[in-house]
């Protein structure tokens, strides 16, 4: 059968990348601190869409206006920024950005200083896999493109056996509470490969974001995906 957890890998796999990354969106930053650097999936409305959806499922299991928030593979935080925008979670208390780019920490800071929201949303510095990492539970985390960014590394555990890609369910299994919602946009898995790689025993998919959908050669598709799980027990 078809190994899904394997892509090529890419020079997006790899922290250095993303450290020259946001090297240079900082100094973009400084110059013009109204560039606070790119959006992924902005051409798709992927951010708009995930903040929708919580917003439109404000009241199922976990998702409050008052929820605990974290952000897998942060970036600049341009979507806790803009969930802080939305007014819909501004009642929460621990909204926090992860990223293993110590790059990526410093600027998302740098921009909450800016938008004097440094006491409302933190940034950390981890790498997701690290096993002593315990940042807490939490009611919702996110993940906009950085599961498709650590496919990109090819990195191998368990003596080579497996791909650290089936890490990863068990990395949102212990930061979620019972109850708590996982929701994930995508473009390198098609939404019957995020389910397989993400279920397990207590993490079943509840609902997806409807994206406009293509045909070609007969397959029925669209380019990115956006899947929401809950944390059964
Ligand atoms: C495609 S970018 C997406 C950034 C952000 N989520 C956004 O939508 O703008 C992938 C991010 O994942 C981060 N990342 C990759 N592997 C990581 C890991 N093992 N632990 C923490 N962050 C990681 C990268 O540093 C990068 O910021």
């Amino acid at each position: 059968m078809e190994d899904t957890t394997e892509l090529n890998t890419s020079k997006l796999g790899t922290k250095k990348y993303w450290d020259n990354f946001y090297d240079l969106e900082r100094k973009n930053f400084k110059e013009n601190s109204e560039d606070t650097g790119e959006c992924w999936f902005d051409d798709n409305d992927a951010e708009l869409n995930m903040i929708e959806f919580l917003e439109d499922n404000l009241g199922q299991y976990n998702i409050r206006s008052d929820s605990s928030i974290m952000d897998l593979g942060t970036g600049n935080g341009h979507l806790l920024f803009e969930l802080w925008e939305s007014e819909s979670f501004c009642e929460s208390k621990n909204i926090l950005g992860v990223d293993y780019s110590e790059e990526s920490v410093i600027f998302a800071t740098e921009i909450a200083k800016h938008k004097d929201l440094n006491n409302k949303i933190k940034f950390q510095q981890a790498d997701i896999f690290q096993e002593d990492w315990n940042p807490g539970k939490f009611d919702v985390v996110l993940d906009k493109g950085t599961l498709d960014a650590i496919a990109l590394s090819g990195i191998k555990v368990g003596d080579g056996k497996s791909t650290i890609v089936e890490k990863y369910s068990g990395v949102i299994e212990k930061l979620l509470q019972v109850n708590g919602v996982f929701l994930i946009t995508s473009c390198n898995f098609t939404q019957e490969e995020l389910i397989k790689i993400i279920e397990t025993d207590s993490l079943k998919m509840f609902d997806n974001v409807r994206y406009p959908s293509f045909e070609f050669g007969g397959i029925k598709g669209s380019t990115i995906c956006t899947i929401a799980f809950v944390k059964t027990k």
